[in-house]
């Protein structure tokens, strides 16, 4: 009598990829990532390993979010969301780019490095330049015990479990949820953020587990929608915004493992280029997420359907107006606007893992790529 398994089939849990299972495990992520560090009696945000207190925070001047691949789309959010909630100057840097322009570091800068393994080289550099120039570091990791934790001042984890596929999913919606935490916790601090901001997009985060679940109900009809589009040659991505941000994502996750070409654009740049690109049948995903830049998303859903392309909008559910200008429309559940990359991308990834499926590509192990690049 002899059994076929393997070991990783085995860890698959019954899911087909490992990205699958990883896509479905974002609930709890968040929830484990979001708990321990919101409470719903306290008027606070405790963040277990961050030390950095108010009268070091009102010595920095300039923050920079250092990081590469998915976790600087992560950075991209924290820099929108830090900028809103604690009014401090945010630049969001490549790691690659960081290290190598001479970036103006001082005891005034904190450096906040955002890595999934925590062991990627360029990051690492960026840390060590920092580190050598009187930056205070902070690290948001999933690795404890990683070279970053070990080398930052202060670190926050993204309790989000191993990630085994090459593309990255729930490391990045509870990079996000980190972003958000480390945002408020330093408005706090900076008194930039008042009880009532800090309580609704406390109860948004909150939510945000349930939010992705709802998501992922949609699994089957986003499936569908990639089965029968999965032939295409280019994807453009639309956004504004935190929108745009969640879009560079979103277009990530498609290339890496789908190998359809795509493109993020901001939206107001469309005119500046990418509409040359639009012809008859162009997929065009527009993120229309952000209340106060719906009506202005909904003028760039008529330019581009006007030159022949096929629009797929993400909104909110009760932005239905949207389905009088797209060809399919696709909702996240209602909430608050900065919360809305979490269920969006959730949106996204689900798309780029059937389109992996439905082209027969090698979806945990694209061609080319590494899960950790920890050489230069
Ligand atoms: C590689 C991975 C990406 C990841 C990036 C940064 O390119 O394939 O998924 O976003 O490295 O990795 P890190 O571990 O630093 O988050």
């Amino acid at each position: 009598f002899k059994v076929d398994w393997d070991a990783a089939d085995a860890e698959k849990g019954g899911y087909e990829h490992f990205m699958l299972k990883e896509i479905h495990e974002q609930p709890k992520a968040l929830r484990d990532t979001l708990t321990s560090r919101l409470y719903d009696d306290k008027k606070e945000i405790v963040l277990d390993k961050i030390k950095l207190g108010k009268e070091e925070l009102d010595k920095i001047n300039r923050i920079y979010i250092v990081a590469c691949g998915t976790a600087y789309h992560a950075g991209l959010i924290g820099k929108y969301s830090i900028e809103k909630y604690a009014r401090i100057p945010v630049e969001a840097d490549i790691a690659s780019e960081f290290r190598y322009r001479n970036p103006i570091i001082d005891e005034k800068t904190l450096l906040i490095l955002i890595s999934q393994s925590g062991e990627t080289a360029d990051t690492l550099a960026a840390m060590r330049l920092a580190k050598q120039k009187g930056a205070r570091v902070m690290a948001v990791t999933n690795v404890v015990g990683s070279s970053v934790s070990r080398e930052a001042d202060d670190v926050l984890y993204t309790w989000a479990g191993p990630e085994i596929a090459v593309a990255s999913t729930k490391a990045y919606t509870t990079q996000l949820a980190c972003m958000y935490m480390i945002a408020l916790h330093l408005g706090m601090l900076k008194g930039t953020v008042n009880e009532e901001e800090l309580t609704k997009i406390q109860e948004s985060l909150k939510a945000s587990p349930e939010m992705v679940e709802k998501v992922i109900k949609k699994e089957s009809a986003i499936k569908e929608f990639a089965y029968d589009k999965f032939n295409v040659r280019d994807v453009f991505f639309l956004g504004r915004g935190s929108d745009y941000y969640a879009s560079l994502e979103g277009s990530l996750k498609m290339k890496e493992i789908s190998y359809i070409h795509s493109e993020a654009y901001p939206a107001g740049e469309l005119k500046h280029g990418p509409i040359a690109l639009i012809e008859e049948g162009t997929v065009v995903i527009a993120l229309c997420t952000q209340t106060e830049l719906l009506e202005k998303m909904m003028s760039n859903i008529k330019e581009v359907k006007a030159r022949g392309a096929y629009v797929v909008a993400l909104a909110k559910e009760s932005d239905k107006a949207i389905e009088k200008e797209a060809d399919k429309v696709f909702y996240i559940p209602d909430t608050q606007d900065d919360i809305a990359p979490i269920p969006t991308v959730v949106i996204l990834q689900i798309l780029a893992y059937y389109l992996s499926v439905a082209r027969g590509c090698d979806v945990d192990k694209p061609r080319n790529l590494a899960k950790s690049v920890t050489v230069e």
